[in-house]
C-alpha cells in the first residue's frame, strides 16, 4: 500500500501582499498534512509563489523596481504569514529558482520532442487581465477587462490531441476532480471541441518569463511554467528515487478559479509527458464578503496579520476550517468569527477545561482523580470517544474538515452536558470516589477531544495537553494518568465581547 501523502497549494502570485483567501488554502493544506502526519503518513506539502508573467511584471513596474526585485521583497512577506499561521510545509517554491527553470526548459523540450510543439501565426483577442487568449464568443460576451487584438506569430501545445483521452479519464476516474459538481463542469466544458494552447510570448511585448529553449526570442507562458512546479518539487527526471516516491501527487488543492488550468491544461501536459495525473484535484469554493469574491483586484480582503494580532492564530485557523463546507462558498464577516468563536472556542471547548480543571482544583486539590467503576454514562461517554477516531477519519479522507471538526466539538457538548447531569460538585460531597470517576471521565474525553483537533489548533491544544500532563498525541482511551498535577491557567479563549 502506498503510505504516502503529497499535498500541494497553488502557487500564489507575488502581485500583493496574501491575503486571507491564499491563507486560507494554505492552512488547509497544512491541516491535512498535519492529519496524515498524525496517522503516520509519509507526508509532503509543498506551497510557494508564482513569480513569472505579466501581472507580476506590472506590479513591479508601478513599485519601479525590477520584476525580480519586486518579488524578493514579497516573498518573505508569505513566508513571515505562513511562520506566524504555523504553517508546516516542506518545500517552498519560487518559478525563478534556478531548478525550476531547468525543469520548465527540460519539460519543454521533452513536450517538444514528443511533437506536441508546433509554431502558428495568431489573429485575435487577448484578455491582458486574464492572461490569455480569448474566443470571439468570450470576447463578445463583455465578461473580460483590458481586452486587446493581438497578431503575432507563436508556439502551441497540441491540447486539443488530448481531449477524448482527458474525458475518458476523467470519467473513468471520478475521484480525480472534485466536488462532484466541478467535475460535471469540466465534462460540460469538454464538450466543445478543445483548441491548442499557445504557451509562448515574444519578448518584445512580455519578457519576464523562462526562455523558450528553442527559441530565444519567447518566454513561455506563464501556466505552462507554473504548473510543473508540482513536478520540480519531487524530481522529475533529475532524481528519480524521490519522483517515484511523491508522483502522482496525493491532492491538489485549488480554489475553484483555477480549475480549468489544473484539470484541463495539467492534465494534458501529464499525457503529453507519459506521466501519471495526480490522484485528486479538489476545488474549494471562495471567501465572499457579501455577494463578492475577495480579492486584490477588488480590494475587499482581510489581512490576515491583523485577525491574527487582535484573536490569536488558532482561532483563525478554527474558523476557517470550521465555517466553510469543502466545495462550497463561505462569507467572511466579524459577525460570524466572533459568533463561532464565542460558542465553539470560548463556550464549549475553552470552558470545558474551565471546569474540569476548577472542580479538580475545589475537590482533588489539583490532582487528576482516580477512576473506579464505569457506570452506564462513563462507558457512553468513553465509547463515544472511540467511535469517533473512526468518523473523523472518514471525513478527513472525504475532505470534510468541517464535519470532522463538528464531531469533536459534538463530542465536547456531550461532555458539558454529562457534567451538568451529573453535578460532580454536588455528588463530592457525598461520594467522593464517584465525584473522581465523573472528572476523570470528562477530564479524558476532553484530552482526547483536543488531539483531535491538534491539525486545526497547534498551539492550543498543545497548551492543553500541557495543562493536562499528557503531551502524546495520542487516541487511547485511559492515558490521563491519575495524580497528575494540574497547574493553574489563564481562560484558553476569552469571550469576545464586542461582536461588531
Ligand atoms: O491563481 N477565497 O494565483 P493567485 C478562497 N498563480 N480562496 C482564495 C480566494 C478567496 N477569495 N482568493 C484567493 C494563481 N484564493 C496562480 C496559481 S498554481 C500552479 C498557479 C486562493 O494568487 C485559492 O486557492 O491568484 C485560489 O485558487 C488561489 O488563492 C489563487 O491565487
Ligand atoms: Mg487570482
Amino acid at each position: 500500500m502506498n503510505n504516502t501523502f503529497y499535498v500541494t497549494t497553488p502557487i500564489y502570485y507575488v502581485n500583493d501582499k496574501p491575503h486571507i483567501g491564499h491563507a486560507y488554502t494554505t492552512i488547509l493544506a497544512d491541516v491535512l498534512a498535519r492529519y496524515h502526519r498524525s496517522a503516520e503518513q509519509d507526508v509532503f506539502f509543498l506551497t510557494g509563489l508564482d513569480e513569472h508573467g505579466q501581472k507580476v511584471q506590472q506590479a513591479a513596474e508601478k513599485r519601479g523596481l525590477s520584476p525580480q526585485q519586486h518579488c524578493d521583497d514579497l516573498a518573505p512577506r508569505f513566508l513571515e504569514l505562513w511562520e506566524r499561521l504555523n504553517v508546516q510545509y516542506d518545500d517552498f517554491i519560487r518559478t525563478t529558482q534556478e531548478r525550476h527553470v531547468k525543469m520548465v526548459q527540460k519539460v519543454l523540450q521533452e513536450v517538444h520532442a514528443a511533437g506536441d510543439i508546433y509554431e502558428a501565426e495568431y489573429a485575435g483577442w487577448y484578455s491582458v487581465a486574464e492572461e490569455r487568449f480569448i474566443t470571439e464568443i468570450e470576447m463578445r460576451s463583455g465578461q473580460f477587462r483590458d481586452v486587446k487584438q493581438i497578431n503575432e506569430k507563436n508556439y502551441f501545445f497540441r491540447m486539443g490531441k488530448y481531449q477524448q483521452t482527458l474525458i475518458d479519464y476523467i470519467e473513468k476516474h471520478p475521484e480525480y476532480i472534485q466536488p462532484a459538481h466541478r467535475r460535471n463542469e469540466i465534462l460540460g466544458f469538454l464538450r466543445q471541441p478543445l483548441g491548442d494552447l499557445c504557451i509562448s510570448r515574444p519578448k518584445a511585448r512580455m519578457n519576464w518569463g523562462i526562455e523558450l529553449p528553442f527559441d530565444r526570442d519567447y518566454v513561455t507562458y506563464v501556466w505552462f511554467d507554473a504548473l510543473i512546479n508540482y513536478i520540480t518539487v519531487p524530481g522529475y527526471g533529475i532524481d528519480e528515487k524521490s519522483f517515484r516516491k511523491w508522483w502522482p501527487a496525493s491532492l491538489h488543492l485549488i480554489g475553484k478559479d483555477i480549475l480549468t488550468t489544473h484539470a484541463v491544461y495539467w492534465s494534458t501536459m501529464l499525457f503529453s509527458l507519459k506521466l501519471p495525473l495526480p490522484k485528486t484535484i479538489f476545488a474549494h469554493g471562495w471567501w465572499l464578503t457579501g455577494e463578492n469574491k475577495m480579492s486584490k483586484s477588488l480590494g475587499n480582503i482581510v489581512n490576515p496579520l491583523d485577525l491574527i494580532e487582535k484573536f490569536g492564530v488558532d482561532s483563525v485557523r478554527y474558523y476557517l476550517m470550521r465555517e466553510m463546507i469543502l466545495g462550497q462558498d463561505a462569507n467572511f464577516t466579524m459577525e460570524s468569527f466572533a459568533k463561532r468563536y464565542n460558542s465553539d472556542l470560548a463556550n464549549d471547548f475553552g470552558n470545558l477545561l474551565n471546569r474540569v480543571s476548577g472542580l479538580i482544583g475545589k475537590y482533588f486539590s489539583g490532582k487528576i482523580p482516580e477512576p473506579k467503576e464505569y457506570r452506564a454514562e462513563e462507558k457512553a461517554i468513553q465509547a463515544q470517544a472511540e467511535k469517533m477516531v473512526g468518523s473523523i477519519n472518514e471525513h478527513i479522507q472525504a475532505l470534510r474538515v468541517n464535519e470532522a471538526i463538528e464531531s469533536t466539538l459534538q463530542l465536547i457538548r456531550v461532555v458539558n452536558k454529562y457534567l451538568e447531569q451529573q453535578a460532580p460538585w454536588k455528588v463530592a460531597k457525598s461520594d467522593l470516589p464517584t465525584a473522581g470517576t465523573i472528572l476523570y471521565t470528562a477530564t479524558e474525553a476532553l484530552r482526547i477531544s483536543t488531539v483531535h483537533l491538534f491539525a486545526v489548533m497547534p498551539q492550543k491544544t498543545r497548551d492543553v495537553l500541557k495543562i493536562l500532563g499528557c503531551e502524546d498525541l495520542n487516541l487511547k482511551w485511559g492515558l490521563l494518568k491519575p495524580g497528575t498535577q494540574l497547574p493553574s491557567h489563564e481562560a484558553l479563549f476569552p469571550r469576545i465581547e464586542d461582536e461588531t
